[in-house]
């Protein structure tokens, strides 16, 4: 028998407030906390979902410096796109505050000071790196150079990005400061370590013995860290933006972003309540379930319980810490520096109304035991081939039937059959199996079974064809009827966590009041009787068009990614192709190979040559602006290629017939199109 708990606190990992998220987030933490929570109230249960944005820490201060402006724009532009993009997908957070506000600054800071005054931390001086011509400490991520194990230029003094290494700025070749470019000297600073090899004892007994139920990815994360031995981890930083480390002394120095940001769970409940937070940080019947990506995972396993465990006065722990792996999409990892990435408040302009596809698409294939790939030809037949064909197909029928024989009146039930019988027992079936999955994290199995009620119905009345029966035995149709209805609402329940603007279309639609898990499984959800009202469709088709358009999107960003990094590298990128042309187009042109037989300089011009060319055709003028390129004598005797059907025009008053073929190389130096042996001048070229 399980531990009993009277509530239910969620926390869903705080998105850093420098860009809007994506759907990586959404699946990895979001999409599951939200299930997660509905599926609690909807039992009844006592909930509190807490979320909120991170505001500090170096990349928020990089950003800033990048834009010119302070990290509290940055934060405040951030922090209301990711609020209003959650909110718009129906992500049901109680809170959603942020770690800028004065509460978590107080609260992280007496957090702080508790542990201080106990002696908790150890205080050590250490030689940093130091940037003299801004005068500051600088922190891993603001610390460049090549990267140890690699090779490639410009990592950072905390993680190559192109190999993935964790690294340490000691570890760099040729470490330079990244804000001013310079020479970086060491210098000695002081921080404050929470020594978490004092812990590891009991982070053994706690996660390695206690709970051997976690996830094998999260379990495993923590042994190998565990087993590895923990070193003390500096909570303290020397940088300007976060929260003053509130000791004297500690002048330009802040907590660290990792020590703060967990602690704004705690501040945002008391955001929230503040007369009764304690009820749920500080009762062992409050059930604590952090929901994270897995890059979050030694900081809420380790990390944040220990800083629970060095605070005492009652603070629980987490029962368990549900972490995803990463989605990648199209098959590339999602980058935000290369704005690889499908942004919630994108699609919510592009898919408007259509939250519940993402909700369905996101935790279909929420990436649970290993990273996953989302594509939009994945997106498309989900929602075409499941949403549509099989959830909406049902709802729409039996719905639209019971409007076409009963006037839109629940029937009565007549006599059952063994079918009828077969597919009433199997709805308690699938609630067992979707609570037993969505109360262990398996919320794509959970979303499976959901489906599969779906796919009851639908077969139910593929076989029973009701429709058939309408001449002749309308009792069978009404019990049919009330069967496929009462499906309806239990799917409109089963449903909810995940798609809950469905179901609350759904729920309009059978002209219930509300609806409880209380009530899933049962066969009596609807009175004989009751008035439904019209019928509307739950899902729409998405066409192969508006796919194309996702996808053209993505290949725009991979064709600027490339030019980017290419001219990173000194090659400018090649223009963009023209428009298309047809094959007559192409043969309207008359192109010739033709020979310069005399050139000479255009007067008062820099750029003009008149040649006159044996074209095999005749002898004629072309003028042609390469004076900048090519002087007249070299220009005598070379083979060329001229379009030689051009229409004429004059130029300084000469009149020019054709034009000379020219390729331009990268840094704008022209070059002759010249055939690759000596062929006769008229030669035709196509
Ligand atoms: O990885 C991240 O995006 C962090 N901002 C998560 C913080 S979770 C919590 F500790 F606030
Ligand atoms: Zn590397």
């Amino acid at each position: 028998m399980g531990k009993e708990f009277k509530r239910h606190l969620i926390t869903s990992a705080l998105p850093y407030a420098n860009g809007p998220v994506h759907i990586g987030h959404l699946a990895g933490v979001y999409v599951p906390a939200d299930i997660y929570a509905r599926f609690l109230r909807l039992k009844g249960e006592d909930v509190l979902f807490i979320g909120g944005s991170d505001e500090h820490g170096v990349p928020i201060t990089i950003k800033a410096k990048k834009e010119g402006c302070t990290p509290q724009d940055v934060v405040d532009k951030y922090h209301k796109i990711i609020k209003d993009s959650f909110q718009e997908l129906g992500i049901s957070f109680d809170v959603y505050s942020r770690t800028s506000s004065a509460t978590h600054h107080k609260t992280a800071a007496a957090f702080f000071k508790k542990l201080y005054d106990e002696g908790k931390f150890v205080e050590k001086e250490s030689e940093q790196y130091y940037d003299t011509e801004t005068n500051t400490f600088l922190a891993d991520r603001y610390i460049t150079g090549t990267c140890p194990k690699c090779g490639a230029e410009g990592a950072y003094g905390d993680q190559c990005e192109k190999c993935g290494s964790t690294l340490s700025p000691d570890e760099l070749i040729n470490p330079k400061s990244v804000i001013s470019g310079g020479e970086l000297v060491k210098k000695p600073t002081k921080h404050w370590y929470l020594p978490l090899d004092q812990y590891e004892g009991w982070l053994k007994e706690w996660i390695l013995e206690g709970h051997k139920e976690w996830k094998t990815n999260v379990y495993g994360q923590c042994k190998s860290w565990i087993d590895g031995g923990l070193q003390p981890r500096a909570v303290s930083r020397d940088l300007d933006w976060g929260v003053p480390v509130p000791v004297e002394g500690a002048e330009g120095k802040v907590l660290y972003v990792w020590f703060d940001a967990p602690i704004g769970y705690i501040s945002n409940t008391i955001e929230l309540l503040p007369d009764e937070w304690e009820k749920w940080w500080k009762s062992e019947d409050t059930k604590m379930v952090h929901f994270i990506g897995k890059d979050n995972i030694v900081f809420h396993c380790i990390v944040f319980p220990s800083m629970l465990k060095a605070y005492g006065d009652g603070f629980i722990l987490p029962e368990n810490v549900p972490a995803n792996e990463f989605l990648n999409l199209e098959g590339d990892k999602i980058s935000t520096s290369r704005n690889w990435a499908v942004w919630l408040h994108e699609y919510l302009v592009d898919f408007p109304g259509k939250q519940d596809v993402l909700r369905y698409v996101l935790c279909a294939n929420a990436p649970e035991t290993k990273d996953n790939d989302f594509t939009w030809k994945d997106f498309q037949t989900r929602n075409n081939s499941e949403l549509v064909a099989i959830y909406g197909n049902f709802v729409n029928r039996a719905v639209v039937l019971t409007h076409k024989y009963f006037e839109g009146k629940v029937p009565a039930l007549g006599t059952l059959t063994d079918t009828d019988k077969e597919v009433l027992a199997e709805i308690p079936q699938i609630k067992a199996s979707l609570e037993h999955n969505l109360s262990t994290y398996k919320f794509r199995e959970a979303l499976k079974d959901a489906m599969n009620l779906a796919r009851l119905g639908n077969k139910y009345l593929t076989e029973t064809e009701p429709w058939k029966l309408a001449k002749t035995d309308m009792e069978r149709v009404a019990t049919i009827l009330n069967i496929s209805l009462q499906l309806c609402a239990n799917l409109a329940i089963a449903f909810e966590p995940f798609l809950p603007f469905s179901s609350a279309k759904l729920v309009n639609m059978l002209n219930l009041q509300k609806i409880g898990w209380d009530e899933f499984g049962g066969s009596e959800i609807l009175a004989a009787g009751h008035q439904l009202n019209p019928a509307e469709l739950l899902f729409a088709k998405i066409e192969d068009a508006e796919i194309q358009a996702q996808i053209d999107k993505l290949n725009a960003t991979k064709e600027a990614n490339e030019a980017a990094a290419a001219a990173a590298a000194g090659v400018p990128a090649p223009l963009p192709q023209k428009e298309e042309c047809t094959f007559d187009d192409f043969m309207k042109m008359d192109i010739r190979t033709a020979t310069v037989l005399e050139a000479v300089k255009v007067p008062k011009t820099d750029k003009l040559l008149k040649l006159t060319i044996d074209t095999g055709i005749d002898t004629r003028t072309i003028v042609s602006g390469i004076a900048e390129h090519y002087t007249p004598e070299e220009m005598v005797g070379k083979q060329i290629c001229i379009l030689a059907n051009l229409a004429p025009r004059k130029i300084k008053g000469i009149e020019s017939k054709g034009m000379i073929l020219m390729a331009k190389d990268e840094s704008g130096r022209m070059k002759f199109v010249t055939p690759a042996e000596a062929v006769d001048n008229g030669a035709c070229v196509g």
